[in-house]
C-alpha cells in the first residue's frame, strides 16, 4: 500500500484520488476519523502508523508530519517501503522568505535522501489554492486587499503536483530525481486577481495595503503568527525578484502545466457569490 501523509491537504487529497483511481491501495493519514476518502483508501490515524504492514511507498508532507517525520520513515522502512516522495519548496534552491521555513523543507529533503529509500524531491512553487484566501473578499465585493502587489510567482496548480507525486509513488522511474514544480506563467498579485475577475465576469481590483495591516487582520482572525510570517516574508522577496519558473511539470507529465486561468475556472464556485 502507499502511505500518504497530509492526505486531507490539497496535494494529498488529489494524490489519494489519482492512486485509488488506478486501483492502488492507499493508507491516508488523517487525525480526523470522519474524513471522507475515495473508495480504495482507508484512513489511518498518525498514532496507527507503527501498526501498518506492507507499505510500498510514502508521500511525506513536512507540515503534516512535523517532528514525527523521522519516526514515520523508520516505521515505513520496517513495513517494507521502497520509495519516498517529499513535498518540498522552491525556496530550498531559490531562497525567499524567512530562513526557518526553508530550513524545514531542507531538513525534510535531507531526511528523505538519507532514508535509504529511493527518493524523489518535489520542490513546489506557491500553490494556486493559496489564493482561496481571497474568496471571502471576492464574494463580498470587487476589491482584494493584500500586501506586496508586485510579488510575482509562477504559481503551480496543486493537481499537477499530485500528478507528479502519484507517478513517482507508483513506479521506479523517478528515483533520485529532484523536480522544480511551477506553473507556466509568472504572475503578479493584480494579474491573479484580474484572472479571477475574467472568470467571474466582473472587474476585480487588487488594492495594496501594508504588510502590518495584513498581519493584524490574520492575527485578529485567529490565525497563528506562522501564517503571516510565511506569507509576508516570501511576498516581500518575490516583489524584489520574481519566484522561479521551470518546465519540469511538462517534462514529467508530457503535457503543459495547468495555467492559473484554468485553476481559476475550475474553482469558480469558491469565488462566486451565493
Ligand atoms: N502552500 C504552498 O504554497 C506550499 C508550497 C510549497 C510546499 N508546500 C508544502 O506542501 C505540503 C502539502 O501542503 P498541503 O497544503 O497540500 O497540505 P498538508 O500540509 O500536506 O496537509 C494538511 C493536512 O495535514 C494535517 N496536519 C497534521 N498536522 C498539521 C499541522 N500542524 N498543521 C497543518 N496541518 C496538519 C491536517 O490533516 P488532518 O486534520 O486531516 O489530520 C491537514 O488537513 C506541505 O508540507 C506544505 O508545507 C506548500
Amino acid at each position: 500500500m502507499i502511505l500518504i501523509l497530509g492526505a486531507t491537504g490539497v496535494v494529498g487529497r488529489e494524490t489519494v484520488r489519482l492512486l485509488t483511481g488506478r486501483g492502488l491501495p492507499v493508507a491516508a493519514v488523517t487525525r480526523n476519523r470522519q474524513a471522507v476518502l475515495p473508495a480504495g483508501a482507508f484512513s489511518v490515524h498518525p498514532d496507527e502508523i507503527p501498526d501498518l504492514a506492507e507499505v510500498r511507498a510514502v508521500l511525506l508532507s513536512p507540515r503534516a508530519a512535523g517532528p514525527a517525520a523521522a519516526g514515520v520513515l523508520t516505521h515505513a522502512r520496517r513495513a517494507g517501503a521502497r520509495r519516498i516522495v517529499v513535498l518540498s519548496s522552491v525556496t530550498v534552491p531559490h531562497p525567499a522568505g524567512e530562513p526557518r521555513f526553508r530550513e524545514q523543507f531542507q531538513a525534510a529533503e535531507e531526511l528523505a535522501v538519507g532514508s535509504g529509500l529511493d527518493w524523489t524531491v518535489l520542490r513546489c512553487a506557491d500553490f494556486a489554492a493559496n489564493t482561496l484566501a481571497w474568496a471571502g473578499q471576492i464574494r463580498g465585493g470587487d476589491i482584494v486587499r493584500g500586501a506586496y502587489a508586485q510579488a510575482r510567482t509562477s504559481t503551480v496548480d496543486e493537481r499537477d503536483i499530485a500528478a507528479v507525486a502519484a507517478l513517482a509513488l507508483a513506479g521506479p522511474d523517478h528515483a533520485g530525481r529532484t523536480y522544480l514544480l511551477t506553473g507556466p506563467q509568472s504572475l503578479s498579485q493584480p494579474d491573479k486577481v484580474a484572472t479571477l475577475g475574467a472568470v467571474l465576469g466582473r472587474p476585480l481590483t487588487f488594492a495594496e495595503v501594508t504588510p502590518d495591516a495584513i498581519r493584524g487582520g490574520m492575527i485578529a482572525a485567529g490565525l497563528p503568527a506562522e501564517v503571516p510570517d510565511r506569507l509576508l516574508g516570501s511576498q516581500a522577496d518575490y516583489a524584489r525578484a520574481a519566484g522561479p519558473a521551470g518546465d519540469d511539470v511538462c517534462r514529467v507529465l508530457g503535457r503543459p502545466a495547468r495555467t492559473y486561468a484554468t485553476w481559476a475556472e475550475d474553482h469558480r464556485a469558491a469565488f462566486a457569490g451565493s
